[in-house]
C-alpha cells in the first residue's frame, strides 16, 4: 500500500480549497457576472477575496518556501525550486492590486475602468495560480511519500500547522481529486 505522507495532504487540501477559490473568482469576472462591477453589494466576495488572498496566496507561499521547499530542494534541484519562488513572485504580483481593489470595492463600485482591470488581473491570476498548483502536485505533493521518512514527515507537517497552515487532514493517495487542467 502506499505510504501517505501527512505534510502532502495538508499542500494538497490547501491546494484544492483555492481552485474552489479560483473558479468562484472567475464566474464572477467572465460571462454575465463580468457585466457588474465589483461593488458594496458583493461585500461577501470583496472580503472573501481579501481573506483568502492573505491566506491561500501569501501565507501558502510563505509557508512552501519557509517549511516545503527546504525539505525537497536536494530531491527537486535548485533550479525547480528557484522557478516555483518566481512563480510565487508572480502570482502574488497579481494578487496585490487584486486584493486593493476589493478592499476599494467594500466602500464603493469600482469604475468602469477599474473593473475592466480588475477582470484582466483575475483571468491572468487564476492562470498563473492554477499551473502553479498543478506543477507542485507533481513536483512535491505526488512525491513527497517517497521524499521525507516518517519521522521528517510528521516534524513537517507539525511545522506547517504552526506556522498557520490547515489543521491536519490525512488523505489517501486515492481521495485525491485531479487538478483539472485548464482549457482557456
Ligand atoms: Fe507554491
Ligand atoms: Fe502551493
Amino acid at each position: 500500500m502506499a505510504r501517505r505522507s501527512a505534510l502532502a495532504a495538508l499542500i494538497h487540501e490547501e491546494h484544492q480549497q483555492t481552485l474552489e477559490f479560483l473558479n468562484a473568482l472567475e464566474e464572477r469576472v467572465s460571462g454575465r457576472g463580468r457585466r457588474r462591477p465589483l461593488a458594496p453589494d458583493d461585500r461577501v466576495l470583496a472580503e472573501q477575496l481579501e481573506a483568502k488572498i492573505d491566506a491561500m496566496i501569501f501565507r501558502h507561499f510563505a509557508i512552501e518556501e519557509t517549511v516545503v521547499f527546504p525539505l525537497v530542494q536536494d530531491s527537486l534541484g535548485g533550479d525547480a525550486v528557484l522557478m516555483l519562488i518566481r512563480e510565487h513572485e508572480g502570482v502574488g504580483s497579481l494578487a496585490s492590486p487584486l486584493r486593493a481593489a476589493a478592499h476599494a470595492a467594500l466602500c464603493r463600485p469600482l469604475t468602469a475602468q477599474e473593473w475592466a482591470r480588475f477582470c484582466e488581473t483575475a483571468e491572468a491570476f487564476i492562470d498563473q495560480e492554477t499551473f502553479h498548483i498543478q506543477k507542485e502536485e507533481t513536483l512535491i505533493v505526488n512525491r513527497l511519500p517517497e521524499l521525507l521518512d516518517h519521522r521528517d514527515d510528521a516534524a513537517a507537517a507539525d511545522c506547517y500547522i504552526a506556522i498557520g497552515g490547515l489543521p491536519a487532514m490525512p488523505r489517501s493517495p486515492s481521495d485525491r481529486p485531479a487538478v483539472q487542467a485548464r482549457t482557456r
